[in-house]
């Protein structure tokens, strides 16, 4: 694996492994490693443990421009030894990992991407500026890398809306993968986050995917009232944990919009914070 932080030298090494052929895989992250960022490595690396048809790329980065002021950006936790030891063994070709001077020589970018509609709502209702960060963020590293597909994890299900969309409208050519979301053997969704939960918290956190399975359950009974999903829901993360909700919402999967009726292929995501970290999940349940 071929480790790098500046600009000029991966655009080298993908220049050489288009030219041999490659597909160029893209799988962004930042960092702290778990099984959900590795699992993308091993989809990638699929019938392909020769290295002969993908070249595969994995961005590390935490990228200021997606955190609010209040937000974790200084605490998010790093750990690039571990991270490059973990990209390896799963069989990333090319790990990037630019300085913030690297992607910001300016100090800030004068230049955004701002995808409205889809980013307005659910996390970006309560994080003002952060799908601006994301997408600012994924198409510089679009340009950088030129990949034929990139990956995302269903875990940041909205992030995946907002890129989809910024591919669409920009006409950028490459393809989106969708990749399912990892869990703990008790249903938490792994996230570089849960490293932040004492184990209280840890032990209350599975409430948030069961709670999700639970009303996916209830609508492949029948159920199609989003209010009574949203309200079982509700109660049982009540009942089961001390988290604070800050939203439930049952939307279109297709483009996060509001339903009425629960019809056709839906999303149930959540934010629930348990004391200062910020959880979400989701579900997709189709009808
Ligand atoms: P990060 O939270 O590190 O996640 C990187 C990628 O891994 C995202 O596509 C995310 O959806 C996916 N991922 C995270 N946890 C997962 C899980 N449990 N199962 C499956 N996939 C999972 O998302 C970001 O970073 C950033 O916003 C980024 C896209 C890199 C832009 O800065």
């Amino acid at each position: 694996m071929k480790i790098t932080e500046y600009i000029a030298v991966l655009r080298e090494n993908v220049k050489q492994a288009r030219n041999q052929g490659k597909t160029i895989v893209l799988i962004p992250t930042m960092g702290f490693l778990h099984y959900g960022h590795l699992s993308m490595v091993e989809a990638a690396r699929q019938g392909d443990e020769e290295h002969e048809r993908n070249y595969i790329v994995m961005s590390i980065f935490v990228n200021p421009l997606q955190f609010g002021p209040n937000e974790d950006y200084d605490r998010y936790p790093r750990d690039l030894i571990r991270d490059s030891r973990l990209a390896q063994e799963a069989g990333v070709d090319l790990l990037f990992v630019p300085s913030v001077q690297e992607m910001y020589p300016e100090g800030e970018s004068l230049t955004t991407v701002n995808v409205t509609k889809v980013s307005a709502e659910l996390c970006g209702a309560h994080r003002p500026g952060h799908f601006q960060g994301v997408a600012t963020v994924v198409n510089k590293l679009f340009n950088i890398v030129l990949p034929d597909v990139a990956y995302f994890g269903q875990k940041d299900y909205q992030q995946f809306i907002v890129i989809k969309q910024m591919v669409k409208d920009l006409n950028i050519p490459l393809k989106i993968a969708l990749m399912p979301t990892i869990r703990e053997a008790d249903g938490l969704a792994l996230s570089s986050r849960n490293s932040y939960l004492n184990p209280e918290q840890r032990k209350q956190a599975p409430v948030l995917f069961n709670s999700l399975r639970n009303a996916a359950e209830l609508i492949q009974a029948g159920e199609r009232n989003p209010e009574v999903i949203l309200n079982t829901i509700e109660q049982r993360i009540r009942n089961e944990s001390d988290g604070q909700i800050e939203y439930i919402e049952i939307r279109k999967a297709e483009n996060l919009e509001k339903v009425e009726k629960i019809n056709g292929s839906v999303v149930i995501a959540l934010a629930v914070h348990f004391g200062s970290t910020r959880l979400i999940d989701n579900i997709i349940v189709e009808v």
